[in-house]
């Protein structure tokens, strides 16, 4: 029996090897998708709370640095600003998905994730795509015909084989480090990984005074890195059992350094010694009360449970412990001893080097023919539809140069 052969092997049927198919399918190519679980695209089921984040208005193409995180940020410029935004979303009108915006240019189906994977998947049909799911890929060797590769469907060649099989966060729905392996193979450097847009843990007893405050969210401004290299997100924080979490803890552990401290403005809208010291001066209050009026009241009560001498009424307070108090909410150092890691990570930070690659076709410089697309390549998005927009984007670029 003659080997199948096609002109486009792309290896994962995520968010961006669907998307490759259908583009390169479309283009008259004929592709073969191949994925080792039973259903594409799990992680777009299970994204943005079932509705999918799919992309998001803000993203500034000109300074893909303020949006992705990675050795160099600028390797995502060429692709992002061929595919847009606004082309992802007349993709979504033209299939008649409704959406809607929620926060900072965020863009969610308002009906469902699977809209969009269904939407994929139609892009795939009309362009002839063939799809080996649920299939097992072993050995991949590459000779004069092109790429060969050994599954448990048989042996299949092509002349181009694309990775897209993305990062290593939630190995329970089909993550592995397949795609970092086969790009050793082939002698492309990686860049370190590590779980991205993550929550933070912190030691057993350093977290004992804030475990009682688990489940508790407010707004924040967090911050993280030397002077230099500040980074900082205004957004909510999530107390949980065993550190922090929530979209401010999501996006600043992308940036945080093992063993560095965060920090914490826990009321980053007021001056709060100034209002401390004016209502010294007007009331009678307990402390933790007038704190209410800023801060929830269990955070509040949880803080000044940290020293005697906040326990009182406020106009009975020395002016140094209420500075001392204000200091301390407006600038919580702490310092995590590490992170939920893959398990609950929604993204993989590093993977394979930009330098590797050509930003214009994500093909390999070494390496004719071999293509990566995605989370596996060291591109970072915040949290917020950049990660989804990154994914069409790579795509896009390497099924037009298919
Ligand atoms: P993706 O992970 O989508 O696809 C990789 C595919 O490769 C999978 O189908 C997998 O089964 C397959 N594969 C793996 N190993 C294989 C092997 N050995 N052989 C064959 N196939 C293999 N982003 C965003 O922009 N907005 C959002 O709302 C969210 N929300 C979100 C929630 C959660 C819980 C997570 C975990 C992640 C997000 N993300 C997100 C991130 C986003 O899901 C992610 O960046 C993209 O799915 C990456 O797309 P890829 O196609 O590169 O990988």
């Amino acid at each position: 029996m003659t080997t199948p052969s096609y002109d486009a092997i792309i290896l994962g049927a995520g968010a961006a090897g669907l998307f490759c198919a259908a583009q390169a399918g479309q283009r008259g190519l004929r592709v073969l998708l191949i994925d080792h679980a039973p259903k594409v695209a799990e992680k777009i089921r299970i994204s943005g709370g079932g509705r999918c984040n799919f992309t998001n208005r803000e993203l500034d193409v000109r300074q893909p640095h303020r949006h992705f995180v990675g050795q160099n940020p600028q390797f995502c410029r060429s692709a992002l600003s061929r595919y847009t935004p606004a082309d992802f979303i007349a993709l979504m009108e033209r299939h008649g998905i409704a959406y809607h915006e929620k926060h900072k240019g965020q863009l969610f189906a308002d009906r469902s994730a699977e809209d969009i994977i269904a939407m994929l998947l139609a892009e795939c049909a009309a362009g002839g795509v063939e799809r080996w799911q649920p299939c097992k890929v072993g050995s991949v060797g590459h000779g004069e015909g092109g790429y060969l590769l050994a599954t448990d469907r048989g042996p299949v060649r092509a002349a181009n084989l694309v990775i897209a099989t993305g990062g290593l966060s939630i190995p329970k729905i089909g993550a592995t480090d397949f795609g970092y392996r086969l790009a050793q193979q082939f002698g492309l450097p990686l860049v370190e990984r590590t779980p991205g847009l993550v929550p933070l843990t912190f030691d057993g007893d350093a977290w004992a005074p804030y475990a009682q405050l688990s489940g508790l969210a407010l707004p924040v401004e967090i911050s993280t890195g030397s002077k230099k290299e500040r980074m900082s997100f205004h957004e909510d924080l999530l107390f949980t059992h065993r550190g922090l979490s929530g979209p401010a803890v999501l996006q600043i552990s992308s940036y945080w350094q093992p063993g560095t401290p965060l920090s914490i403005n826990l009321a980053p809208n007021v001056d709060l010694a100034a209002e401390l010291a004016r209502a010294k001066l007007r009331s009678r209050k307990l402390i933790a009360n007038e704190l209410t009026a800023w801060l929830p009241s269990r955070l509040a009560d949880a803080w000044v449970a940290q020293d005697s001498e906040w326990q009182r009424p406020i106009a009975e307070a020395s002016d140094k412990a209420l500075n001392r108090l204000a200091e301390r909410l407006s600038r919580w150092e702490i310092t995590p001893n590490g992170s939920e890691g893959y398990r609950k990570a929604e993204v993989t930070l590093g993977g394979v080097d930009t330098r590797a690659l050509s930003q214009q076709s994500m093909e390999c410089k070494a390496q004719p023919g071999l293509f990566c697309i995605g989370e596996v390549v060291d591109i970072t998005g915040w949290l917020g539809g950049y990660n989804f927009q990154w994914a069409w984007a790579s795509a896009h670029a390497c099924a037009n140069s298919l």
